[in-house]
């Protein structure tokens, strides 16, 4: 049995990571979330792109636990922003800073900010992407320090949707209330906050990253 640590403070995310990788991995490995190995420190996520920032998480989280680990780095692109919010998604609302305010009220404060910025730009215009860049590394070993084994993206295509419309939808998290898919047979109907989880999952950014990882898990294995 391989013990993979899933490197994210974010419940939404260690369901998602579960739910993908659990039934193409079964009982071969044990999906550890962050808080059920012990209390690190988030380090800082200084990088330039997502497979920077996802290469960060994943080896300060291999050090710190002598685990093979799991991180990823994802976020937002909208084509009328130039890319925006990209790697500095989940701080959008205070400039990428990190400002200690909690998850849910960052959220709120991200979305506000995101549609104030779009107020006025047509349907056509409105083009976004989630990306997500998924890193495995593996702990020290020897003399050796923990090394980047293998690393993945993805990326989910849709829409950011016009008040009143959105934000609308309970599931998942982050910008998922504004985000209209552009997927078959969703068409833009509906948000990725008004998916089933396993919807999201099928279709979207962590979901592909990670499917692409299970061939790097297997080869642990054996
Ligand atoms: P990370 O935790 O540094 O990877 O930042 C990811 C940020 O991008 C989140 O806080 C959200 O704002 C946004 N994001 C990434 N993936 C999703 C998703 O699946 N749905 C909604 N927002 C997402």
């Amino acid at each position: 049995m391989l013990d993979v640590v899933i490197a994210t403070g974010n419940a939404h995310k260690v369901e998602e990571v579960r739910a993908v990788l659990l039934p193409r991995l079964g009982a071969r490995v044990r999906l550890l979330g962050l808080r059920e190995v012990g209390e690190f420190p988030e380090p800082p996520e200084t990088g330039a792109t997502f497979e920077e920032n996802s290469a960060i998480k994943a080896l300060a989280y291999a050090g710190a636990t002598g685990l093979h680990c799991l991180a990823d780095d994802s976020g937002l692109e909208v084509d009328a922003l130039g890319g925006r919010p990209g790697v500095s998604s989940s701080h959008y609302c205070t400039d990428g800073m990190e400002t200690g305010l909690a998850r849910a009220e960052r959220d709120r404060l991200n979305n506000e900010r995101l549609l104030r910025e779009l107020r006025g730009v047509p349907a056509e215009r409105r083009g976004a992407r989630f990306v997500c860049v998924v890193t495995l590394a593996a702990p020290a070993s020897g003399t050796e320090p923990a090394r980047v084994i293998a690393a993945s993206r993805g990326a989910f295509e849709g829409r950011i949707g016009e008040p009143p419309r959105v934000p609308s939808g309970a599931g998942g998290f982050g910008y998922d209330p504004l985000f209209m898919v552009a997927a078959e047979p969703f068409a833009f109907g509906v948000t990725s906050s008004e998916l089933r989880a396993k919807e999201k999952n099928a279709l979207s950014h962590r979901g592909a990253a990670l499917r692409d990882m299970t061939r790097a898990i297997e080869a642990l294995l054996t």
